[in-house]
């Protein structure tokens, strides 16, 4: 599906020495910024803050390694402090689901990287859907979210499990709004946030949107060893496993750039041999060549978000390492990037040491101890 030049160029010119590698190891994260950068993200909107609305810039601090000319905010939603801490209340409230039991944070929750632990997740009523909960990690880098990609931006996705009946089961984003409004103390928050005390689906979805465009992962013993230059970051079997990463491996072609993701959609096979397998992104596409294919998920925290791939049919990353040395699951429609890889022990083993230091931070946020009344 992919065929970038300059990624085939990089792939061409590790096959040299190793300083040669280790150097464009530092350019895969394309014009990354080296060190903290604060970044005022919340110019550029058209929109003046109104007077008394306390519309304050956030300054988005990005850890080492993340690209901050990647980053993916709406000019109609500039990130501003009242807008994150009304997101971070609105994404840990459990009164926010039909009975008072589910938030966001319920299946992605802070000490997990955000993700459940689950191979697929249990929402209202213990309820089972038929996917994993991906990490909410680092979306501030992506348009398209879900593993389908079906929400375009990630405003769109901050509002859709709400009405999702087997997540927080409201019957639709009317009786949402319903039961924020029946909490008095939210009123002042969106009129802080907002500039007005209206309370609408659209202005839910932008302050959770702001809020999960702060959790952050960068600054890993990835980043320091590649963008840092600190040589001694990352261990000789890490760094194998990086060469086996971007070589013989071919992770690269699709866990592309600095956040591992090339925001593409691919058929590895995973789920295909269920009776009743997920046609992935082909539901939103329509296109018989999408049919099983699915959202390339960032590598960026992955050592903490077992189980894996859309099912969560794979436990561990050494096992997610044999599907991909034996050529995935052949199907019809499997990405012809997918092909045995004949790799030795040493280097599966070295791949999973690689990708345990793309733990990182940025991501540390304490939740809510207190919500409106
Ligand atoms: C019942 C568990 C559950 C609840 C509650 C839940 N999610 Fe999710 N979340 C999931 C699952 C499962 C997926 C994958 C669904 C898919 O791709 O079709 C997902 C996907 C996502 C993604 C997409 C990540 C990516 O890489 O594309 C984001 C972001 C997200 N959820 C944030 C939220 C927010 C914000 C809320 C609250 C409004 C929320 N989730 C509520 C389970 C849940
Ligand atoms: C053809 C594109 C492609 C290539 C090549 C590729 N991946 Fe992936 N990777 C994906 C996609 C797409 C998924 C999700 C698939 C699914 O769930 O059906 C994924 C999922 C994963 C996951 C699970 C992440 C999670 O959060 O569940 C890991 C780990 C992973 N890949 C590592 C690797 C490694 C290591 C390599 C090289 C040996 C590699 N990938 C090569 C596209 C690719």
């Amino acid at each position: 599906m992919t065929g970038n030049n300059a990624q085939k160029g990089f792939l061409h010119a590790i096959k040299g020495s190793r300083p040669r590698w280790v150097f464009i190891a530092g350019v895969l994260l394309l014009f990354v910024t080296s060190g903290m950068i604060q970044a005022d993200l919340s110019t550029g909107s058209g929109q003046a803050p109104s007077p008394g609305s306390g519309q304050t810039p956030y300054q988005l601090a990005l850890p080492l390694g993340l690209e901050k000319d990647s980053l993916v905010i709406p000019e109609d939603n500039p990130l501003t402090k009242e807008k994150v801490e009304l997101g971070k209340l609105l994404f840990f409230d459990k009164r926010l689901s039909a009975n008072d039991t589910i938030a966001c944070s319920s299946c992605h929750m802070p000490s997990m990287a955000f993700t459940d632990g689950q191979p697929v997740s249990a929402g209202i009523h213990g309820q089972k859907g038929g996917r994993s909960a991906p990490t909410a990690i680092n979306r501030a880098f992506s348009s398209a979210q879900f593993w389908d990609g079906r929400a375009a931006t990630l405003e769109e996705q901050s509002v859709g499990p709400f009405a999702n009946p087997i997540e927080h089961g409201f019957k639709d984003h009317d009786e949402l709004v319903a039961k924020v409004k029946s909490i008095a103390g939210y009123g002042p928050l969106f009129e802080r946030a907002f500039g007005s005390p209206a309370i609408t689906t659209d202005l839910i979805g932008k302050a959770i949107a702001s809020f999960q465009r702060t959790l952050l992962s960068g600054n890993s013993a990835y980043d320091r060893f590649a963008v840092g230059n600190e040589e001694q970051a990352l261990s000789a079997n890490a760094q194998n496993g990086l060469r086996v990463f971007l070589g013989k491996g071919q992770c690269l072609r699709c866990h592309f750039g600095f956040n591992f993701a090339d925001e593409q959609y691919h058929n590895l096979g995973v789920g295909s041999n269920k009776k009743e397998s997920d046609v992935g992104r082909q539901a939103v596409t329509k296109k018989d060549e999408d049919t099983g294919a699915f959202k390339t998920p960032t590598l960026r925290e992955v050592a903490k978000t077992a189980p894996f791939m859309h099912d969560g049919s794979l436990t561990t990353l050494r096992e997610v390492v044999d599907f991909y040395d034996q050529g995935g699951l052949p199907n019809a429609h499997l990405d012809p990037a997918i092909k045995p890889l004949n790799l030795t022990e040493q280097e599966k083993k070295d791949l999973v040491e690689f990708m345990e230091s793309l733990n990182g931070e940025g991501w540390n946020v304490t939740p809510p101890t207190q919500f409106p009344k």
